[in-house]
């Protein structure tokens, strides 16, 4: 089977594409409007970018009227945001901030979740999450126009809180953090389940060999510039 996705009805596209790119983690995202308003939503179109700067990613596309969604626009207007991770134990609550409540009404309060104060941004974090990430703003992208159209926020993470009961020797153990990720349709998965693989030899002996090529050229390049200019008389 074989889809054109250039000539699908959009809506059969997001189907599709929210199917097929599983699991997917969940940006459970606290904003604040330039009222003071705070707003709490799920976002599964999530990911790390980069850690140098510590960046990450998520996407709120338009409603089905071409119009963006409170998170957006209270990230238009002050922008700073946190990135909460779902612990399996809040999946119902989370599912509930996914409500379009009317703009200006907190999830917070609506739906009693408790929210304790951000150490660098304005919006708070989830009390009860086992880690938040505090965001500024870094830049939108806007990809496309109108319905289903979106906006990839991407947040210098400046600030994380990490619940130390989901720590084993320092660490995060995906046992005890029991993250919840978005599949298809109404299906969730959790982490509970995992299992480890070794990284295939070949990419240590890369990782080894590309470490000893430029350790030889920094032995070179000291020997040919550091080494004769530490040699030379000294002009006088
Ligand atoms: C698990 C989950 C993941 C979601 N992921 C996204 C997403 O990646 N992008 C998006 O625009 N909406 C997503 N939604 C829907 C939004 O959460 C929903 O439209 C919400 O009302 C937006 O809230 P806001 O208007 O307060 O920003 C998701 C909903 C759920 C339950």
């Amino acid at each position: 089977m074989v889809l054109d996705l250039e000539t699908l009805p959009v809506r059969d596209v997001y189907q599709w594409m929210v199917c097929a790119i599983t699991p997917r983690p969940i940006a459970w995202v606290s904003t604040i409007s330039a009222a003071g308003q705070t707003n709490l939503a799920p976002f599964s179109f999530f990911q790390g970018v980069c850690a140098n700067p510590p960046t990450l990613l998520f996407v709120g596309a338009n409603d089905c009227t071409g119009n963006p969604k409170n998170t957006i626009i209270n990230v238009r207007e002050v922008s700073e945001f946190v990135v909460n991770i779902v612990p399996d134990a809040m999946r119902d609550l989370m599912n509930q901030t996914a409500s379009s409540l009317p703009r200006g009404e907190s999830e917070f309060e609506r739906f009693g979740i408790a929210a304790a104060p951000s150490g660098k941004v304005r919006p708070p974090r989830v009390a009860a999450a086992p880690v938040s990430f505090e965001c500024r703003l870094d830049r939108i992208i806007q990809i496309g126009d109108g319905p289903l159209a979106g906006n990839a926020v991407f947040g210098r993470i400046l600030l994380a809180y990490v619940n130390e009961t989901v720590l084993t020797d320092g660490r995060i153990d995906p046992h005890k953090l029991d993250a919840i990720g978005r599949l298809g349709g109404d299906f969730y998965t959790h982490t509970r389940e995992v299992f480890a693989m070794d990284r295939p030899a070949w990419s240590l002996l890369t990782s080894f060999g590309s470490r000893c090529v430029a350790s030889f050229g920094l032995f070179c390049w000291a020997i040919t510039t550091v080494r004769p200019s530490l040699g030379e008389p000294a002009r006088g």
